[in-house]
């Protein structure tokens, strides 16, 4: 592959996992577009990546803007969606202005993404949606969280359909441990995740990379919810 050959955009690229998704694409010789809701952020981890990517400011609760703010991209092969904004919200104490700006962002912001580079996907293109096994998990306090990632296996499988022959896979990770969010999370909550994940350690933003990048390139693979949880979700 030549340097810069393919166009990868991550969406939320200067957050934990977004970022480690487009270190590894632009290791791997990928023309990285990252964005935040900063442009100066943008800039300045895209500036990190190396010499050719770009920062991008982008703010998915502003579905609206989303066109617009991605009108200047040419092709694009590689699309990945890992952005969020966390909603810590029970039916007991229901936030409602918090669920629809979480259930906004990511399940109308990923899909106007996509909406919006409908006409410039490149033939073999392919995305990753980025959910979360609380889908398969829920805990008190996840209400948004696995409503909406359950919306985001819909939104996988119905792209997969609209979008042909791009293929649209999603990652659900389990509680990433080098990440910012897991490090304010209760302890007593993160032991009892590693004590029921089978693999013994808790997933790390490097395996979430690895994942998403086989989903990118495997052909054949289309429509999945692929689980990067060590095996949290068995026991
Ligand atoms: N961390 C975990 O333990 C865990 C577990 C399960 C699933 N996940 C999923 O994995 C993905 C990455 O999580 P993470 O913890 O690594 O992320 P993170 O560090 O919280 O980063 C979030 C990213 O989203 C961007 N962002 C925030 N609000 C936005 C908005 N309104 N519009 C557009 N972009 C916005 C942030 O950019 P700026 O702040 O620069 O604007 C940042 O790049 C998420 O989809 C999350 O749901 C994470």
């Amino acid at each position: 592959m030549t340097f810069h050959d393919k166009t990868a955009l991550v969406v939320g690229g200067t957050g934990g996992a977004g970022n480690a998704i487009a270190r590894t694409l632009a290791a791997r010789g990928e023309r990285v577009i990252l964005t935040s809701r900063d442009a100066g952020r943008a800039t300045d981890a895209a500036a990190r990546l190396g010499q050719g990517h770009l920062g991008l400011p982008l703010d998915l609760t502003r579905p609206d803007a989303i066109v617009d703010a991605l009108s200047g991209l040419g092709q694009v092969d590689h699309l990945v969606l890992s952005a969020v904004e966390r909603d810590q919200n029970t039916i007991h104490r229901y936030d409602i202005a918090a669920a629809q700006r979480a259930v906004g962002l990511k399940l109308v912001g990923y899909a106007t993404v996509a909406a919006a580079l409908a006409d410039r996907f490149a033939l073999a293109a392919s995305i990753v949606l980025v959910g979360g096994i609380a889908v398969e998990r829920p805990y008190p306090g996840s209400t948004s969280i696995s409503t909406i990632n359950g919306g985001v296996r819909g939104l996988t499988r119905t792209l997969a359909v609209e979008l042909s022959p791009v293929r649209v896979n999603a990652v659900h990770p389990g509680a990433i441990a080098d990440t910012e969010a897991f490090s304010k999370a209760p302890k007593a909550m993160l032991d009892r995740i590693l004590e029921r994940t089978p693999e013994g350690r808790l997933v790390e933003t490097d395996d979430i990379a690895r994942a998403v990048l086989f989903l990118l390139d495997a052909p054949g693979v289309n429509g999945v919810d692929f689980l990067v949880d060590g095996g949290y979700h068995l026991c």
